[in-house]
């Protein structure tokens, strides 16, 4: 006997749609996450903290914050001292490459832009060659948009509010610049937002709220997937649970997975532990978080049959962000929504596809500056080695591997300063650079589908041993990432219900 039939590890994605899915199949399962559950009010009767006033809500066990952005016209004004505290953003620092993630009952969902875009077809078919592309377009990806509760913002937002100014400016330029340009579906819940445009509700989106968390209209996991695992009344919910430690026993019939747990308290962890035992265990603690336990457990001898593609495949999706000066005339606006809504999509270029989202950069005042997050469609790689002194897994990226993504989107950005008469901002990175290419908000890869694992994301080497979520990506997927996590988390549950588990 096990405790669970199944484990998953991490309520991201790939977390939250395989527990939606074993529990309508009936299946006793424990979800297991280290962050916590954000549904009680601090002291300022929110859940939430804003971006323009943090504290220790904001960030996982960090005495300030560690925002992308450093500093405004030179002066050091971003980053501010907070409480350490299990916080909603974790921001993960390796050398050459710092890596932010969403840590709670809900993962990335808590903390990220919403965007949920659907890749091109060709380039998921050069990415993913043998999976049936044919049937992720026409079945996995609308589903996942349907269960994500995606839509499109409506004319009156984009076209007519003050708080998308910012959009319409960074649309107008690009056309300008010749490029094309996409309006992007969000999980934003666009009647909650036509409420705060009108000033009939409080404002979350257009109240500086986001990657600390909102307190309204963002529809994360813990609202849409989450919640209805939980209502199936099979699926167990444990945060504040930090997985450590896997191993199996493979004696018996079947084998027995353990996963020892460390509790984490408001200062750190506890020092009380736990051990949950299950038949079939699913990491989706995003692609570092499962590769990182992956790769330990091979180098520590608990699983040492796990492959040597454990590990590799990861890649930033490309991500740089840079800035780019106004003239004063072209205001961007000091009412700034932080949901992005407009792409501009270059992904055609010749040498460098990049595809940009025209993103916010709500400081509560003009400021004149657009800013970007662009992808690339970057071949470099990293891969995660086990460093036996610290006893953790670090990821390798060289201090050259971001270059291809800064030419890329330098490609982009001298066409648009150049049709626009417009220059870069060189005060707001750090180091006085208009790009930044050594953060990611979209961590990709480690653990890539039909390499570490089958087609359907089961570990080669060990039986009932999964992978489902973002580290099955190798490195790139050409858009911002949460909609095919969730598709191919869709497809590759689904296989795995009908062929793993006895029908009850
Ligand atoms: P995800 O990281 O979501 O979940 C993993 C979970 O596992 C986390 O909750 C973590 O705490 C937990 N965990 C890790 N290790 C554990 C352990 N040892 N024990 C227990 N639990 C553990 N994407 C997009 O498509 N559109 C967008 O607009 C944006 N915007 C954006 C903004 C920002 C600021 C960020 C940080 C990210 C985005 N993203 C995004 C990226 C998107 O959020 C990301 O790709 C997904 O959340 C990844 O989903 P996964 O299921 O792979 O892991």
């Amino acid at each position: 006997m096990t405790d669970y039939t199944a484990i998953i590890i991490g309520s991201g994605y790939g977390g939250a749609v395989s527990a939606l899915r074993l529990g309508e199949a009936g299946v006793s399962t424990l979800l297991l996450e280290m962050g916590k559950l954000w549904d009680a009010p601090g002291k300022d009767g929110q859940v939430h903290c804003n971006m323009s006033s943090p504290d220790g809500r904001a960030m996982w066990f960090k005495d300030k914050t560690e925002a992308p952005l450093k500093s405004f016209l030179g002066l050091p004004v971003i980053d501010k001292a907070i409480d350490r505290y299990p916080g909603i953003l974790d921001r993960v620092n390796f050398p050459n490459m710092s890596v932010y993630v969403g840590r709670g009952v809900g993962g990335g969902s808590l903390v990220n832009g919403g965007m949920a875009v659907v890749p091109r077809e060709d380039y998921f078919r050069e990415v993913f060659p043998d999976v049936d592309a044919a049937e992720m377009f026409a079945k996995y990806y609308p589903l996942a948009l349907f269960r994500l509760q995606a839509s499109t913002i409506p004319d009156s937002l984009l076209e007519n509010s003050a708080w998308y100014r910012f959009a319409r400016v960074g649309r107008d330029q690009a056309k300008r610049a010749g490029f094309k340009t996409r309006i992007v579906p969000s999980v934003y819940d666009y009647d909650y937002m036509g409420k705060e445009d009108r000033g009939e509700a409080r404002k979350s989106a257009f109240g500086a709220e986001l990657m600390y968390g909102n307190n309204a209209g963002k529809r994360s996991l813990d609202k849409t997937y989450i919640a209805d695992a939980l209502g199936t009344g099979h699926v167990t919910l444990k945060f504040l649970q930090r997985v450590d430690e896997i191993t199996v026993d493979e004696a018996g019939a079947f084998p027995v997975y353990t996963v020892k747990t460390s509790e984490i308290g408001d200062k750190g962890p506890t020092g009380v532990t736990r051990k949950f035992t299950c038949r079939h265990l699913i990491l989706s603690a995003g692609s570092v978080g499962s590769s990182q336990l992956l790769v330990r457990a091979r180098a520590t001898g608990k699983l040492p049959l796990l492959n040597g593609e454990v590990g590799r495949h990861w890649g930033n999706n490309g991500n740089v962000m840079t800035a780019r000066a106004n003239h004063l005339w072209n205001t961007t606006g000091a009412k700034q929504s932080t949901i992005p809504a407009v792409g501009i999509d270059d992904w055609d270029h010749p040498t460098h596809p990049v595809f940009a989202e025209i993103a916010p950069l709500p400081m509560g005042f003009e400021h004149w500056i657009s800013l970007y997050l662009a992808l690339t469609k970057t071949p470099e790689r990293g891969a995660f080695e086990y460093d036996a002194a610290s006893g953790e897994s670090v990821l390798k990226w060289g201090p050259g591997q971001s270059q291809f993504s800064l030419d890329g989107a330098k490609i982009m950005f001298d066409r648009m300063n150049k049709a626009n008469l417009t220059s870069y901002r060189y005060d707001i990175f750090g180091g006085g650079r208009a790009f930044a290419g050594d953060f990611t908000y979209h961590p990709l890869g480690g653990c890539a589908l039909g390499k570490a694992t089958d087609l359907y994301g089961r570990l080669k080497g060990y039986r009932n041993l999964y992978v489902n979520d973002g580290a099955l990506i190798p490195g790139s997927i050409g858009v911002n990432p949460f909609t095919t996590i969730t598709a191919l988390a869709e497809r590759n549950i689904e296989r795995i219900i009908r062929e793993d588990f006895p029908t009850p």
